[in-house]
Protein backbone atom coordinates (compact mmCIF):
# COMPACT_ATOMS: atom_id res chain seq x y z
CA UNK A 1 0.00 0.00 0.00
CA UNK A 2 1.47 3.73 -0.88
CA UNK A 3 2.41 6.07 1.96
CA UNK A 4 0.00 8.83 2.49
CA UNK A 5 2.94 11.36 1.62
CA UNK A 6 3.22 9.71 -1.78
CA UNK A 7 -0.50 9.48 -2.39
CA UNK A 8 -0.61 12.97 -2.04
CA UNK A 9 2.22 13.98 -4.82
CA UNK A 10 1.50 11.50 -7.36
CA UNK A 11 -2.54 12.70 -6.94
CA UNK A 12 -0.78 16.24 -7.53
CA UNK A 13 0.69 15.16 -10.48
CA UNK A 14 -2.71 13.76 -11.76
CA UNK A 15 -4.75 16.78 -10.74
CA UNK A 16 -4.65 20.43 -13.79
CA UNK A 17 -4.50 23.10 -10.35
CA UNK A 18 -6.27 25.02 -13.19
CA UNK A 19 -9.56 23.01 -13.98
CA UNK A 20 -9.35 22.61 -9.86
CA UNK A 21 -8.81 26.02 -8.80
CA UNK A 22 -11.48 26.83 -11.88
CA UNK A 23 -14.53 25.18 -10.08
CA UNK A 24 -14.22 27.80 -6.83
CA UNK A 25 -12.67 30.54 -9.56
CA UNK A 26 -13.71 31.93 -12.97
CA UNK A 27 -9.95 31.51 -14.70
CA UNK A 28 -9.37 33.13 -17.76
CA UNK A 29 -6.07 32.24 -19.87
CA UNK A 30 -3.75 35.21 -19.80
CA UNK A 31 -0.38 34.25 -21.10
CA UNK A 32 1.08 30.97 -22.89
CA UNK A 33 1.13 29.52 -18.88
CA UNK A 34 -1.08 31.53 -16.68
CA UNK A 35 -4.67 32.16 -16.00
CA UNK A 36 -6.07 34.96 -13.95
CA UNK A 37 -9.52 35.45 -11.55
CA UNK A 38 -10.59 37.78 -8.81
CA UNK A 39 -9.07 36.36 -5.94
CA UNK A 40 -11.31 34.45 -3.97
CA UNK A 41 -9.37 34.94 -0.33
CA UNK A 42 -9.97 38.95 -0.45
CA UNK A 43 -12.60 41.33 -2.04
CA UNK A 44 -10.99 42.35 -5.12
CA UNK A 45 -12.35 43.64 -8.63
CA UNK A 46 -9.80 43.58 -10.99
CA UNK A 47 -8.14 40.12 -10.94
CA UNK A 48 -4.67 40.00 -8.91
CA UNK A 49 -5.03 36.04 -8.70
CA UNK A 50 -2.82 34.02 -10.83
CA UNK A 51 -2.56 30.06 -11.78
CA UNK A 52 0.30 28.59 -12.95
CA UNK A 53 -0.07 25.83 -15.65
CA UNK A 54 3.25 24.16 -15.78
CA UNK A 55 4.09 24.94 -12.32
CA UNK A 56 1.20 23.81 -11.15
CA UNK A 57 0.82 26.65 -8.52
CA UNK A 58 -1.52 29.15 -7.41
CA UNK A 59 -0.69 32.98 -6.09
CA UNK A 60 -2.69 36.53 -5.78
CA UNK A 61 -0.62 39.33 -6.34
CA UNK A 62 -3.22 41.17 -3.79
CA UNK A 63 -3.28 39.70 -0.75
CA UNK A 64 -0.06 37.05 -1.73
CA UNK A 65 -1.71 33.99 -0.60
CA UNK A 66 -0.03 30.96 -3.08
CA UNK A 67 0.74 27.60 -2.76
CA UNK A 68 -0.15 24.23 -4.78
CA UNK A 69 -3.41 23.07 -5.19
CA UNK A 70 -3.80 21.76 -1.77
CA UNK A 71 -2.70 24.32 -0.24
CA UNK A 72 -5.99 26.00 -2.11
CA UNK A 73 -8.18 23.73 -1.43
CA UNK A 74 -6.90 23.93 2.60
CA UNK A 75 -7.21 27.22 2.54
CA UNK A 76 -10.62 27.86 0.38
CA UNK A 77 -12.68 24.99 2.01
CA UNK A 78 -11.24 25.73 5.57
CA UNK A 79 -10.01 21.79 5.80
CA UNK A 80 -6.48 19.83 7.10
CA UNK A 81 -4.11 18.78 4.40
CA UNK A 82 -5.27 15.07 4.58
CA UNK A 83 -9.10 16.25 4.01
CA UNK A 84 -7.53 18.48 1.05
CA UNK A 85 -6.21 15.00 -0.29
CA UNK A 86 -8.73 13.31 0.29
CA UNK A 87 -11.16 16.21 -1.55
CA UNK A 88 -8.38 16.06 -4.71
CA UNK A 89 -9.08 12.35 -4.74
CA UNK A 90 -12.86 12.08 -4.83
CA UNK A 91 -12.77 15.13 -7.63
CA UNK A 92 -10.51 12.96 -9.62
CA UNK A 93 -12.47 9.91 -9.36
CA UNK A 94 -9.43 8.26 -7.65
CA UNK A 95 -9.92 5.98 -4.97
CA UNK A 96 -8.00 6.36 -1.72
CA UNK A 97 -5.66 4.09 -0.36
CA UNK A 98 -6.93 2.46 3.02
CA UNK A 99 -3.88 3.51 5.39
CA UNK A 100 -4.39 7.30 4.10
CA UNK A 101 -8.00 7.35 6.21
CA UNK A 102 -6.04 8.83 9.63
CA UNK A 103 -8.11 6.75 11.94
CA UNK A 104 -10.55 3.43 11.52
CA UNK A 105 -13.40 6.41 12.36
CA UNK A 106 -12.55 7.81 9.63
CA UNK A 107 -12.63 5.44 7.59
CA UNK A 108 -16.33 4.23 8.90
CA UNK A 109 -17.83 7.53 8.14
CA UNK A 110 -16.20 7.50 4.28
CA UNK A 111 -18.24 3.74 4.23
CA UNK A 112 -21.42 4.98 5.95
CA UNK A 113 -21.76 7.88 3.48
CA UNK A 114 -20.98 5.65 0.46
CA UNK A 115 -23.77 3.42 2.00
CA UNK A 116 -25.78 6.43 2.36
CA UNK A 117 -25.53 7.46 -1.38
CA UNK A 118 -26.57 4.01 -2.45
CA UNK A 119 -29.30 4.16 -0.17
CA UNK A 120 -30.51 7.36 -1.85
CA UNK A 121 -30.58 5.81 -5.15
CA UNK A 122 -32.75 3.07 -3.97
CA UNK A 123 -35.05 5.36 -2.90
CA UNK A 124 -35.02 8.07 -5.48
CA UNK A 125 -35.79 5.18 -7.91
CA UNK A 126 -37.93 3.37 -5.62
CA UNK A 127 -39.96 6.54 -5.24
CA UNK A 128 -39.87 6.99 -9.51
CA UNK A 129 -40.95 3.86 -9.86
CA UNK A 130 -43.85 4.37 -7.74
CA UNK A 131 -44.96 7.74 -9.20
CA UNK A 132 -46.04 5.16 -11.79
CA UNK A 133 -48.24 3.03 -10.22
CA UNK A 134 -52.22 3.02 -9.93
CA UNK A 135 -51.95 4.63 -6.80
CA UNK A 136 -50.08 7.60 -7.64
CA UNK A 137 -53.13 8.53 -10.15
CA UNK A 138 -53.94 11.78 -7.73
CA UNK A 139 -50.02 12.73 -7.87
CA UNK A 140 -49.13 12.63 -11.65
CA UNK A 141 -52.43 14.88 -11.69
CA UNK A 142 -51.24 17.18 -9.18
CA UNK A 143 -47.89 17.22 -11.22
CA UNK A 144 -49.68 17.85 -14.39
CA UNK A 145 -51.87 20.42 -12.85
CA UNK A 146 -48.16 22.23 -12.31
CA UNK A 147 -47.19 22.24 -15.50
CA UNK A 148 -44.40 19.40 -15.26
CA UNK A 149 -44.46 16.86 -18.55
CA UNK A 150 -42.72 13.31 -18.02
CA UNK A 151 -39.37 15.10 -19.67
CA UNK A 152 -39.35 17.35 -16.60
CA UNK A 153 -40.42 14.97 -13.92
CA UNK A 154 -37.61 12.35 -15.38
CA UNK A 155 -35.27 15.29 -15.14
CA UNK A 156 -35.58 16.13 -11.69
CA UNK A 157 -36.31 12.46 -10.63
CA UNK A 158 -39.78 13.57 -9.24
CA UNK A 159 -41.13 10.71 -7.34
CA UNK A 160 -44.34 9.99 -5.29
CA UNK A 161 -43.73 8.36 -1.62
CA UNK A 162 -46.76 5.79 -1.46
CA UNK A 163 -48.97 5.87 1.87
CA UNK A 164 -47.60 3.17 3.27
CA UNK A 165 -44.67 3.13 6.08
CA UNK A 166 -43.44 -0.18 5.01
CA UNK A 167 -42.80 -0.11 1.36
CA UNK A 168 -39.43 1.18 0.83
CA UNK A 169 -38.27 -0.01 4.24
CA UNK A 170 -39.27 -3.57 2.96
CA UNK A 171 -37.72 -2.84 -0.50
CA UNK A 172 -34.49 -1.50 0.34
CA UNK A 173 -33.90 -4.14 4.24
CA UNK A 174 -32.21 -6.54 2.23
CA UNK A 175 -29.37 -4.64 1.03
CA UNK A 176 -28.33 -2.41 3.38
CA UNK A 177 -26.94 -3.05 7.17
CA UNK A 178 -29.74 -2.16 9.89
CA UNK A 179 -27.38 1.20 10.76
CA UNK A 180 -27.79 2.62 7.51
CA UNK A 181 -31.45 2.79 7.38
CA UNK A 182 -31.60 4.18 10.85
CA UNK A 183 -28.85 6.92 9.73
CA UNK A 184 -30.50 7.70 6.64
CA UNK A 185 -32.89 9.62 7.80
CA UNK A 186 -35.78 7.79 5.27
CA UNK A 187 -37.39 6.39 8.50
CA UNK A 188 -39.00 7.70 11.52
CA UNK A 189 -39.70 5.81 14.68
CA UNK A 190 -41.78 6.38 17.64
CA UNK A 191 -39.00 7.33 20.40
CA UNK A 192 -37.21 9.04 17.88
CA UNK A 193 -36.45 12.17 20.00
CA UNK A 194 -34.99 9.94 22.80
CA UNK A 195 -33.65 7.76 20.91
CA UNK A 196 -32.15 9.93 17.67
CA UNK A 197 -29.65 7.06 16.64
CA UNK A 198 -32.63 4.61 16.71
CA UNK A 199 -30.59 1.89 19.00
CA UNK A 200 -33.26 0.75 21.02
CA UNK A 201 -35.71 0.56 17.91
CA UNK A 202 -35.35 -2.42 15.56
CA UNK A 203 -35.63 -1.35 12.08
CA UNK A 204 -38.48 -3.73 12.29
CA UNK A 205 -40.57 -0.70 14.03
CA UNK A 206 -39.63 1.86 11.79
CA UNK A 207 -41.58 3.45 9.13
CA UNK A 208 -41.29 6.00 6.11
CA UNK A 209 -40.91 9.24 6.79
CA UNK A 210 -42.73 10.23 3.48
CA UNK A 211 -45.75 8.94 2.76
CA UNK A 212 -48.45 10.37 0.52
CA UNK A 213 -46.15 12.81 -0.83
CA UNK A 214 -44.71 14.20 -3.60
CA UNK A 215 -40.68 13.41 -3.57
CA UNK A 216 -38.32 16.03 -4.92
CA UNK A 217 -34.48 14.75 -4.59
CA UNK A 218 -32.22 17.05 -3.15
CA UNK A 219 -28.60 16.71 -4.82
CA UNK A 220 -25.09 17.36 -4.17
CA UNK A 221 -23.31 19.53 -6.10
CA UNK A 222 -21.75 16.50 -8.06
CA UNK A 223 -25.58 15.11 -8.38
CA UNK A 224 -26.23 12.41 -6.13
CA UNK A 225 -28.87 12.22 -4.36
CA UNK A 226 -28.72 13.11 -0.95
CA UNK A 227 -31.86 13.85 0.39
CA UNK A 228 -34.95 14.44 -0.30
CA UNK A 229 -38.33 17.42 0.29
CA UNK A 230 -41.41 16.16 0.06
CA UNK A 231 -44.72 17.76 -0.58
CA UNK A 232 -47.78 16.88 0.48
CA UNK A 233 -50.80 16.09 -1.66
CA UNK A 234 -53.36 16.66 1.00
CA UNK A 235 -55.00 19.97 2.15
CA UNK A 236 -56.11 20.65 5.72
CA UNK A 237 -55.71 19.94 8.92
CA UNK A 238 -53.99 16.13 8.49
CA UNK A 239 -51.87 17.23 6.06
CA UNK A 240 -48.73 18.13 7.75
CA UNK A 241 -46.38 20.77 6.84
CA UNK A 242 -46.59 21.40 2.75
CA UNK A 243 -43.08 20.11 2.95
CA UNK A 244 -40.94 17.47 4.66
CA UNK A 245 -37.31 17.84 4.44
CA UNK A 246 -34.46 14.88 4.93
CA UNK A 247 -33.02 15.35 8.52
CA UNK A 248 -29.50 16.19 9.08
CA UNK A 249 -27.40 12.89 8.14
CA UNK A 250 -23.82 11.87 7.46
CA UNK A 251 -24.68 12.91 3.88
CA UNK A 252 -27.11 15.83 4.13
CA UNK A 253 -26.79 19.32 5.90
CA UNK A 254 -29.40 21.87 4.95
CA UNK A 255 -27.11 25.00 5.53
CA UNK A 256 -23.87 23.39 2.81
CA UNK A 257 -27.02 22.58 -0.05
CA UNK A 258 -28.34 25.03 -2.22
CA UNK A 259 -30.89 23.05 -4.32
CA UNK A 260 -30.21 22.60 -7.50
CA UNK A 261 -26.94 24.30 -8.03
CA UNK A 262 -25.86 20.36 -9.58
CA UNK A 263 -27.67 21.35 -12.81
CA UNK A 264 -27.39 24.87 -12.86
CA UNK A 265 -23.86 25.59 -12.68
CA UNK A 266 -22.59 25.35 -15.86
CA UNK A 267 -24.86 27.53 -16.64
CA UNK A 268 -24.67 29.94 -13.94
CA UNK A 269 -20.83 30.18 -15.30
CA UNK A 270 -21.51 30.71 -18.80
CA UNK A 271 -24.06 33.31 -18.10
CA UNK A 272 -22.60 34.85 -15.59
CA UNK A 273 -25.10 35.35 -13.43
CA UNK A 274 -27.48 33.07 -11.55
CA UNK A 275 -31.23 33.72 -10.53
CA UNK A 276 -32.24 32.89 -6.77
CA UNK A 277 -35.81 31.99 -5.90
CA UNK A 278 -37.56 30.68 -2.62
CA UNK A 279 -39.22 27.21 -3.61
CA UNK A 280 -38.14 24.33 -5.26
CA UNK A 281 -41.16 24.50 -7.07
CA UNK A 282 -40.50 27.74 -8.40
CA UNK A 283 -36.54 26.80 -9.24
CA UNK A 284 -38.02 23.79 -10.91
CA UNK A 285 -40.63 25.90 -13.28
CA UNK A 286 -38.05 28.42 -14.45
CA UNK A 287 -35.69 25.93 -15.10
CA UNK A 288 -37.42 24.21 -17.42
CA UNK A 289 -38.71 27.30 -18.99
CA UNK A 290 -35.83 27.91 -20.18
CA UNK A 291 -33.61 30.23 -17.19
CA UNK A 292 -31.50 27.04 -16.03
CA UNK A 293 -29.29 29.57 -14.02
CA UNK A 294 -31.86 29.40 -11.22
CA UNK A 295 -31.03 27.64 -7.70
CA UNK A 296 -33.51 27.92 -4.59
CA UNK A 297 -33.29 29.23 -1.06
CA UNK A 298 -35.77 26.29 -0.09
CA UNK A 299 -37.39 29.06 2.38
CA UNK A 300 -34.19 29.84 5.00
CA UNK A 301 -32.11 32.38 4.93
CA UNK A 302 -28.26 32.09 3.41
CA UNK A 303 -25.57 30.26 5.39
CA UNK A 304 -21.82 31.44 5.35
CA UNK A 305 -21.27 28.27 3.38
CA UNK A 306 -23.76 28.48 1.12
CA UNK A 307 -22.59 31.86 0.49
CA UNK A 308 -19.00 30.43 -0.59
CA UNK A 309 -20.46 27.96 -2.49
CA UNK A 310 -21.81 30.61 -4.93
CA UNK A 311 -18.91 32.81 -4.58
CA UNK A 312 -17.64 29.77 -6.64
CA UNK A 313 -19.70 30.41 -9.31
CA UNK A 314 -20.66 33.61 -10.04
CA UNK A 315 -21.16 37.06 -7.86
CA UNK A 316 -23.97 38.58 -9.73
CA UNK A 317 -27.24 37.59 -8.33
CA UNK A 318 -31.19 38.53 -9.49
CA UNK A 319 -33.00 37.57 -6.30
CA UNK A 320 -36.48 36.77 -6.60
CA UNK A 321 -38.09 36.96 -4.03
CA UNK A 322 -40.07 39.77 -2.73
CA UNK A 323 -38.45 40.99 0.60
CA UNK A 324 -41.22 43.27 1.63
CA UNK A 325 -43.29 39.39 2.29
CA UNK A 326 -43.32 36.48 4.32
CA UNK A 327 -39.80 35.50 3.72
CA UNK A 328 -38.44 39.13 4.51
CA UNK A 329 -36.13 38.54 7.45
CA UNK A 330 -34.37 35.83 5.57
CA UNK A 331 -34.24 37.61 2.50
CA UNK A 332 -32.76 40.43 3.89
CA UNK A 333 -30.46 37.91 6.44
CA UNK A 334 -29.20 36.41 2.65
CA UNK A 335 -28.69 39.69 1.30
CA UNK A 336 -26.95 40.89 3.75
CA UNK A 337 -24.35 38.45 3.51
CA UNK A 338 -24.43 38.25 0.06
CA UNK A 339 -23.02 42.19 -0.04
CA UNK A 340 -20.66 41.37 2.39
CA UNK A 341 -19.25 39.13 -0.34
CA UNK A 342 -19.36 41.62 -2.92
CA UNK A 343 -21.71 40.56 -4.75
CA UNK A 344 -23.64 42.71 -7.12
CA UNK A 345 -27.16 42.13 -6.18
CA UNK A 346 -30.09 42.52 -8.21
CA UNK A 347 -33.90 42.54 -7.59
CA UNK A 348 -37.04 41.18 -9.33
CA UNK A 349 -40.43 41.63 -7.65
CA UNK A 350 -42.94 40.48 -8.99
CA UNK A 351 -47.12 41.52 -8.39
CA UNK A 352 -47.72 40.93 -4.96
CA UNK A 353 -49.28 37.37 -4.90
CA UNK A 354 -47.10 35.96 -7.21
CA UNK A 355 -44.54 33.75 -7.00
CA UNK A 356 -42.16 32.96 -10.15
CA UNK A 357 -44.20 29.55 -10.49
CA UNK A 358 -47.16 31.15 -10.68
CA UNK A 359 -46.27 33.95 -12.64
CA UNK A 360 -44.78 31.70 -15.23
CA UNK A 361 -47.55 29.33 -15.23
CA UNK A 362 -50.06 32.40 -15.84
CA UNK A 363 -47.75 34.87 -17.68
CA UNK A 364 -45.65 32.72 -19.85
CA UNK A 365 -41.84 32.67 -19.97
CA UNK A 366 -41.70 35.42 -22.14
CA UNK A 367 -43.24 37.84 -19.80
CA UNK A 368 -40.78 36.61 -17.23
CA UNK A 369 -37.97 36.73 -19.40
CA UNK A 370 -39.05 40.83 -19.62
CA UNK A 371 -38.96 41.31 -15.93
CA UNK A 372 -35.55 39.21 -15.69
CA UNK A 373 -34.44 41.46 -18.24
CA UNK A 374 -35.08 45.06 -16.01
CA UNK A 375 -33.84 43.56 -12.52
CA UNK A 376 -33.52 46.98 -9.88
CA UNK A 377 -30.09 47.57 -7.90
CA UNK A 378 -30.49 46.09 -4.50
CA UNK A 379 -29.62 49.38 -3.44
CA UNK A 380 -31.83 51.58 -5.67
CA UNK A 381 -34.37 49.29 -4.19
CA UNK A 382 -33.52 49.92 -0.47
CA UNK A 383 -33.43 53.60 -1.42
CA UNK A 384 -37.05 53.12 -2.10
CA UNK A 385 -38.24 51.42 -0.07
CA UNK A 386 -36.42 54.09 2.95
CA UNK A 387 -38.04 56.71 0.97
CA UNK A 388 -41.67 54.93 1.88
CA UNK A 389 -40.91 54.10 5.14
CA UNK A 390 -39.65 57.94 6.32
CA UNK A 391 -40.97 60.37 3.35
CA UNK A 392 -38.46 63.42 3.75
CA UNK A 393 -40.17 65.65 4.85
CA UNK A 394 -38.77 66.62 7.56
CA UNK A 395 -34.98 66.85 9.18
CA UNK A 396 -36.01 64.06 11.92
CA UNK A 397 -37.58 61.72 8.63
CA UNK A 398 -33.95 62.01 6.66
CA UNK A 399 -32.25 61.29 10.28
CA UNK A 400 -34.16 58.14 10.21
CA UNK A 401 -33.84 57.21 6.79
CA UNK A 402 -30.37 57.23 6.93
CA UNK A 403 -29.85 55.30 10.05
CA UNK A 404 -32.34 52.62 8.45
CA UNK A 405 -29.68 53.04 5.28
CA UNK A 406 -26.58 53.42 7.22
CA UNK A 407 -25.67 49.30 8.20
CA UNK A 408 -27.14 48.23 4.95
CA UNK A 409 -24.54 50.89 3.31
CA UNK A 410 -21.77 50.07 5.36
CA UNK A 411 -21.59 46.11 4.78
CA UNK A 412 -20.54 47.34 1.33
CA UNK A 413 -17.02 45.89 0.81
CA UNK A 414 -16.00 47.80 -2.01
CA UNK A 415 -15.05 51.75 -1.43
CA UNK A 416 -16.38 53.13 -4.61
CA UNK A 417 -19.58 51.36 -4.84
CA UNK A 418 -19.97 52.33 -1.10
CA UNK A 419 -19.53 55.92 -2.04
CA UNK A 420 -21.43 55.85 -5.11
CA UNK A 421 -24.77 54.46 -2.93
CA UNK A 422 -24.19 57.11 -0.43
CA UNK A 423 -23.70 59.81 -2.82
CA UNK A 424 -27.09 58.48 -4.35
CA UNK A 425 -28.80 57.98 -1.53
CA UNK A 426 -27.99 61.72 -0.27
CA UNK A 427 -29.52 62.69 -3.78
CA UNK A 428 -32.24 61.13 -3.65
CA UNK A 429 -33.10 62.23 0.43
CA UNK A 430 -32.33 66.03 -0.52
CA UNK A 431 -29.55 66.19 1.70
CA UNK A 432 -26.03 67.59 0.67
CA UNK A 433 -23.47 65.19 -0.13
CA UNK A 434 -20.89 66.00 2.40
CA UNK A 435 -22.80 65.22 5.39
CA UNK A 436 -24.19 61.78 4.79
CA UNK A 437 -21.06 61.00 2.76
CA UNK A 438 -19.10 62.01 6.58
CA UNK A 439 -21.18 60.02 8.39
CA UNK A 440 -20.86 57.14 6.40
CA UNK A 441 -17.31 57.27 6.24
CA UNK A 442 -17.54 57.56 10.02
CA UNK A 443 -19.47 54.89 9.80
CA UNK A 444 -17.37 52.67 7.66
CA UNK A 445 -14.10 53.49 8.96
CA UNK A 446 -14.46 50.52 11.41
CA UNK A 447 -14.15 48.71 7.79
CA UNK A 448 -10.75 47.07 7.55
CA UNK A 449 -8.92 45.35 5.25
CA UNK A 450 -7.68 47.18 2.62
CA UNK A 451 -5.82 45.37 -0.25
CA UNK A 452 -2.40 46.02 -0.47
CA UNK A 453 -1.72 46.94 -4.04
CA UNK A 454 0.45 44.46 -6.17
CA UNK A 455 3.80 46.19 -5.12
CA UNK A 456 5.80 47.51 -7.81
CA UNK A 457 8.74 44.95 -8.60
CA UNK A 458 12.22 46.67 -7.78
CA UNK A 459 13.74 43.81 -9.95
CA UNK A 460 15.83 44.77 -12.73
CA UNK A 461 15.05 43.34 -16.02
CA UNK A 462 18.69 41.46 -15.90
CA UNK A 463 17.25 39.65 -12.48
CA UNK A 464 13.87 38.25 -13.39
CA UNK A 465 15.83 36.81 -16.94
CA UNK A 466 18.26 34.75 -14.60
CA UNK A 467 15.44 33.77 -12.65
CA UNK A 468 13.08 32.26 -15.14
CA UNK A 469 16.08 30.80 -16.69
CA UNK A 470 16.98 28.92 -13.72
CA UNK A 471 13.32 27.70 -13.17
CA UNK A 472 12.75 26.78 -16.78
CA UNK A 473 12.52 23.11 -16.16
CA UNK A 474 11.42 22.83 -19.69
CA UNK A 475 14.51 23.80 -21.03
CA UNK A 476 17.17 22.30 -19.05
CA UNK A 477 20.44 24.01 -21.17
CA UNK A 478 18.97 27.48 -20.97
CA UNK A 479 19.31 26.23 -17.01
CA UNK A 480 22.78 25.13 -17.10
CA UNK A 481 23.73 28.36 -18.72
CA UNK A 482 21.96 30.28 -15.82
CA UNK A 483 23.87 28.16 -12.94
CA UNK A 484 27.33 28.76 -14.46
CA UNK A 485 26.51 32.39 -14.50
CA UNK A 486 25.56 31.98 -10.61
CA UNK A 487 28.77 30.32 -10.30
CA UNK A 488 30.88 32.95 -11.95
CA UNK A 489 29.36 34.98 -9.37
CA UNK A 490 27.35 37.64 -11.98
CA UNK A 491 24.19 37.90 -9.92
CA UNK A 492 26.44 39.39 -7.29
CA UNK A 493 24.75 43.07 -6.29
CA UNK A 494 21.73 41.78 -7.69
CA UNK A 495 18.53 43.28 -5.22
CA UNK A 496 17.36 38.97 -5.31
CA UNK A 497 21.24 37.78 -5.02
CA UNK A 498 20.28 35.17 -2.07
CA UNK A 499 17.10 34.18 -3.80
CA UNK A 500 18.87 33.26 -7.16
CA UNK A 501 22.02 32.03 -5.22
CA UNK A 502 19.09 29.40 -4.01
CA UNK A 503 17.61 28.85 -7.69
CA UNK A 504 20.64 27.51 -9.10
CA UNK A 505 21.39 25.20 -6.40
CA UNK A 506 17.68 23.38 -6.77
CA UNK A 507 17.32 20.42 -8.98
CA UNK A 508 14.96 20.90 -11.81
CA UNK A 509 12.59 18.51 -10.31
CA UNK A 510 12.24 20.59 -7.49
CA UNK A 511 9.16 23.00 -7.41
CA UNK A 512 10.93 25.83 -6.27
CA UNK A 513 7.36 27.68 -5.25
CA UNK A 514 7.33 25.03 -2.56
CA UNK A 515 10.41 26.53 -0.87
CA UNK A 516 9.86 28.35 2.24
CA UNK A 517 10.49 31.91 0.72
CA UNK A 518 9.57 34.84 2.69
CA UNK A 519 6.68 36.99 1.63
CA UNK A 520 8.75 39.20 -0.88
CA UNK A 521 10.78 36.53 -2.59
CA UNK A 522 7.69 34.44 -3.19
CA UNK A 523 6.16 37.42 -4.67
CA UNK A 524 9.12 37.99 -6.34
CA UNK A 525 9.07 34.48 -7.72
CA UNK A 526 5.65 34.14 -8.49
CA UNK A 527 5.89 37.68 -10.54
CA UNK A 528 8.55 36.54 -13.12
CA UNK A 529 7.05 32.91 -13.24
CA UNK A 530 4.07 34.06 -14.05
CA UNK A 531 4.49 37.32 -16.17
CA UNK A 532 8.23 35.87 -17.45
CA UNK A 533 9.01 32.56 -19.29
CA UNK A 534 7.29 32.88 -22.46
CA UNK A 535 9.32 35.52 -23.54
CA UNK A 536 13.08 34.30 -21.89
CA UNK A 537 14.85 32.41 -25.02
CA UNK A 538 18.69 31.70 -25.50
CA UNK A 539 19.26 35.54 -27.21
CA UNK A 540 17.99 37.41 -24.51
CA UNK A 541 19.81 35.00 -21.68
CA UNK A 542 22.87 36.08 -23.96
CA UNK A 543 22.06 39.37 -23.68
CA UNK A 544 21.54 39.36 -19.92
CA UNK A 545 24.55 37.63 -19.08
CA UNK A 546 26.80 40.21 -21.44
CA UNK A 547 24.96 43.04 -19.09
CA UNK A 548 25.97 41.03 -15.98
CA UNK A 549 29.39 40.74 -16.94
CA UNK A 550 30.07 43.87 -17.99
CA UNK A 551 28.67 45.16 -14.91
CA UNK A 552 30.81 42.77 -12.93
CA UNK A 553 33.94 44.17 -15.07
CA UNK A 554 33.36 47.53 -14.33
CA UNK A 555 32.62 46.64 -10.36
CA UNK A 556 36.18 44.89 -10.37
CA UNK A 557 37.79 47.42 -12.15
CA UNK A 558 36.65 49.81 -9.34
CA UNK A 559 38.18 47.62 -7.32
CA UNK A 560 41.37 47.07 -8.93
CA UNK A 561 41.90 51.08 -9.55
CA UNK A 562 41.09 51.33 -5.25
CA UNK A 563 43.50 48.01 -4.70
CA UNK A 564 46.20 50.21 -7.56
CA UNK A 565 46.11 53.05 -5.40
CA UNK A 566 46.77 51.58 -2.57
CA UNK A 567 49.95 49.38 -3.29
CA UNK A 568 51.42 52.37 -4.89
CA UNK A 569 50.78 53.80 -1.74
CA UNK A 570 52.85 51.10 -0.05
CA UNK A 571 55.50 51.05 -3.11
CA UNK A 572 54.40 47.38 -3.29
CA UNK A 573 55.94 47.09 -6.64
CA UNK A 574 55.30 43.20 -7.08
CA UNK A 575 51.58 44.11 -6.50
CA UNK A 576 50.60 46.75 -8.87
CA UNK A 577 52.24 44.60 -11.24
CA UNK A 578 50.02 41.66 -10.84
CA UNK A 579 46.97 44.35 -10.63
CA UNK A 580 48.25 46.63 -13.88
CA UNK A 581 48.16 42.99 -15.56
CA UNK A 582 44.75 42.04 -14.65
CA UNK A 583 43.49 45.32 -15.35
CA UNK A 584 45.07 45.29 -18.68
CA UNK A 585 43.33 41.97 -18.93
CA UNK A 586 40.15 43.37 -17.99
CA UNK A 587 40.24 46.01 -20.54
CA UNK A 588 40.79 43.60 -23.20
CA UNK A 589 37.86 41.48 -22.97
CA UNK A 590 35.88 44.54 -22.35
CA UNK A 591 36.56 45.44 -25.52
CA UNK A 592 33.78 44.45 -28.09
CA UNK A 593 34.81 41.68 -30.73
N1 LIG B 1 -40.81 25.23 2.95
C1 LIG B 1 -40.46 24.18 3.79
N2 LIG B 1 -41.35 23.66 4.66
C2 LIG B 1 -42.62 24.15 4.71
C3 LIG B 1 -42.99 25.21 3.88
C4 LIG B 1 -42.07 25.73 3.00
O1 LIG B 1 -39.33 23.71 3.75
N3 LIG B 1 -43.46 23.61 5.56
C5 LIG B 1 -39.82 25.76 2.02
C6 LIG B 1 -39.86 24.99 0.74
O2 LIG B 1 -38.54 24.89 0.24
C7 LIG B 1 -40.72 25.87 -0.13
C8 LIG B 1 -40.30 27.24 0.31
O3 LIG B 1 -40.10 27.10 1.69
O4 LIG B 1 -40.47 25.63 -1.49
C9 LIG B 1 -41.31 28.29 0.01
O5 LIG B 1 -42.50 28.01 0.69
P1 LIG B 1 -43.92 28.41 0.11
O6 LIG B 1 -43.86 29.74 -0.54
O7 LIG B 1 -44.93 28.15 1.17
O8 LIG B 1 -44.17 27.26 -0.93
P2 LIG B 1 -44.09 27.20 -2.51
O9 LIG B 1 -42.72 26.99 -2.95
O10 LIG B 1 -44.89 28.26 -3.15
O11 LIG B 1 -44.81 25.81 -2.63
P3 LIG B 1 -45.91 25.35 -3.64
O12 LIG B 1 -45.73 26.18 -4.83
O13 LIG B 1 -45.59 23.91 -3.82
O14 LIG B 1 -47.20 25.56 -2.92
MN1 LIG C 1 -45.65 28.29 -5.13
Amino acid sequence: MAEPVDFAQNLKQQADIVRVIGDYVKLRKSGAVNFTGLCPFHNEKSPSFSVHVTKQFFHCFGCGASGDVYSFLQKIDNISFPEAVKALALKLGVPMPKQAFSGPGEAADAALRGKLIDIHERATAFFQEQLRAPEAAKAREYLAGRGLDAENIARFRIGFAPDSGFALRDRVRGSFDDHVLRQSGLFSWKDRDTDPEGVNTPVANMYSRFRNRITFPICSEQGKVIAFTARTLETGEKAGPKYLNSPETALYSKSRVLFNLDKAKEVIRKVEYVILVEGQMDCITVFTSGFQNVIASSGTAFTETQVQLLKRFTRNIIVNFDPDTAGAAAAERSIAMLLEEDFDIRLVSLEPGFDPDLFIRKKGKDAYREVLGKPQRYFDWLIERALKMFPPRSPEARVKAINYLLPHIQRIPNAIVRDDVAKNAAQKFGIADQILRQQLRDAAGKRSGTIKSAQASGNTVAEKVLICALTDAANPELRQRAVEAVAAELHRGLNNESMIERLSSISLETDPMSLDWDDAQRQELAGVLIHGHEDVNEALLDETLYTLRQRRMEQRKRELNAEIAEAERRSDSGRLGQLLAELKQLEREQRPQ
